[in-house]
């Protein structure tokens, strides 16, 4: 059953809230408590469904865990060496860092394990990990480069110096968690800072982890000690609050508890040099990750080049910039965003399609986006239906737009938010959006 969210034009947004745990952080918790010695308490834990797959995952593989209960999860850690083989495949449903990551984990292990995933899932790149593990000693398979993935037991891995070839936070990661079952040190360098939270976690589950400038390194062997773990919420569900307050007039939100970790605020650095007005309140660490409050109110933007070292630093919120930028004054230009086209979909073609339909004039490069914003106009998006592609990101970035359409936008085949952002319309409602859930299915509308 596909479904589709209906949204009124108009309106703006306003009071606090907070949006869902952080789905790096989430899928993290479950895979280091899992191998941990001792039991890892979890709270904040993002009730999606791709962090839900990731621990359907553990689960087969012999891990015990309660929850998630109002954001609390229970994993009963197994230790380095505790893992069971599964006699079914594991299945990662959406969640491209559950299969990445869970490659470098299960690529050390004395059994066999098939990853499988869903329809979107089974098209992305997994060369990109399993060469580098290959090279580790690994015994990896997979149908041209996507999934489904074979991973076989292997003589033993032993650790390896490597260059990473793109800027990938899951490769890196994958890496660093087989270097945990490497003989010698496991050395990662990568092009351009990405997010660091399997470093941070790591540390705190007391298994040190070398950072040299572009370098991280780990030693095998090294046993993990279970913790407690507090998840922020995403900054990449902030986000569309983020832009949604900055272009709707009149706005003024505050977002609460927001993960602030200098790996992934690339998208307020970037709202900032638009001209937006992001205040963020009462810097605080918790569980060794910044957080903060964020209180955004609307602002005039304007078109800027984005800064190629941020784009890293802002990777997943592309789709909701490219709104921003559509809605600012002047020539909007992002290069060096080739990953966007290897996400859970195309997000450079499918972005630039949904802008083009609704009226904008928005050039897809193939590392990027042009796009002249009609900031000066009050109604920026004419009335139309976006196909998502089953794109969580670029379905709640069209709901956003809405909030300067002159007609109501339509976006289709939805049902995938709930992977990232559950209770996302609720939310979004309750800050001013005029959005409504129904079924794009024509008999269940008449029933
Ligand atoms: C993630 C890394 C990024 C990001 C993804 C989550 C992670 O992917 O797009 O949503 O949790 O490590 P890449 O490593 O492919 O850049």
């Amino acid at each position: 059953m596909t479904s589709s969210f209906r949204v009124a034009p108009g309106g703006r947004l306003s009071g606090s809230l907070r949006v869902p745990g952080d789905k790096s952080i989430s899928h993290r918790s479950i895979m280091l408590g899992a191998i941990a010695d001792g039991t890892t308490e979890v709270s904040g834990f993002l009730e999606g469904a791709d962090a839900i797959s990731t621990m359907n995952v553990f689960r087969a593989l012999g891990v015990a865990m309660e929850g998630p209960t109002a954001g609390r999860v229970t994993v009963r850690g197994v230790g380095l060496d505790g893992l069971r083989g599964a006699a079914q495949p594991l299945d990662c449903g959406n969640a491209g860092t559950a299969m990445r990551l869970l490659m470098g984990l299960l690529a050390g292990q004395p059994f066999e394990s098939t990853l499988i995933g869903d329809a979107s899932l089974s098209k992305r790149p997994m060369r990109r990990v399993a060469d580098p593990l290959t090279a580790m000693g690994a015994r990896i398979e997979t149908r041209d480069g996507c999934p489904p993935v074979r991973i076989l037991p292997s003589g033993g891995l032993h650790g390896i110096r490597y260059p990473m070839p793109m800027a990938s936070a899951q490769l890196k990661s994958a890496l660093l968690l087989a270097g945990l079952y490497a003989s010698g040190e496991t050395v990662v360098v990568e092009p351009a800072p990405t997010r660091d939270h399997t470093e941070r976690m790591l540390g705190g589950f007391g298994v040190r982890v070398e950072r040299d400038g572009a370098q991280a390194s780990v030693r095998g062997g090294q046993r993990l000690r279970a913790t407690s773990i507090d998840v922020p919420a995403d900054i990449s569900s902030a986000a569309f609050f983020l832009v949604g307050a900055s272009i709707a007039e009149g706005s003024d939100i505050t977002l609460e508890h927001v993960g602030m970790n200098p790996t992934r605020t690339g998208i307020i650095d970037i709202l900032r040099l638009m001209g937006a007005n992001i205040e963020v309140l009462a810097s605080r660490e918790v569980g060794g990750e910044p957080v903060a409050d964020l209180r955004v109110r609307a602002a005039p933007l304007r078109g800027i080049e984005v800064p190629r070292e941020l784009v890293p630093l802002a990777i997943d919120e592309f789709p909701a910039l490219f709104i921003a930028a559509a809605c600012a004054e002047g020539r909007t230009v992002v290069s060096g965003a080739e990953e966007l086209r290897v996400k859970e979909s195309d997000r450079i073609a499918v972005m630039a399609d949904g802008l083009q339909t609704l009226g904008v004039s928005a050039t897809p490069t193939p590392d990027g986006m042009i796009i002249d914003g009609r900031g000066g106009q009050p109604q920026v998006f004419g009335a139309g239906a976006i196909e998502s592609h089953g794109d969580h990101r670029i379905s709640m970035s069209f709901a956003m737009a809405a909030l300067r359409a002159g007609g109501a936008l339509e976006i289709r085949d939805t049902a995938n938010v709930g992977t990232s952002f559950p209770g996302f319309t609720t939310l979004a409602a309750r800050a001013g959006l005029a959005i409504d859930v129904g079924a794009a299915d024509p008999l269940r509308a008449r029933s």
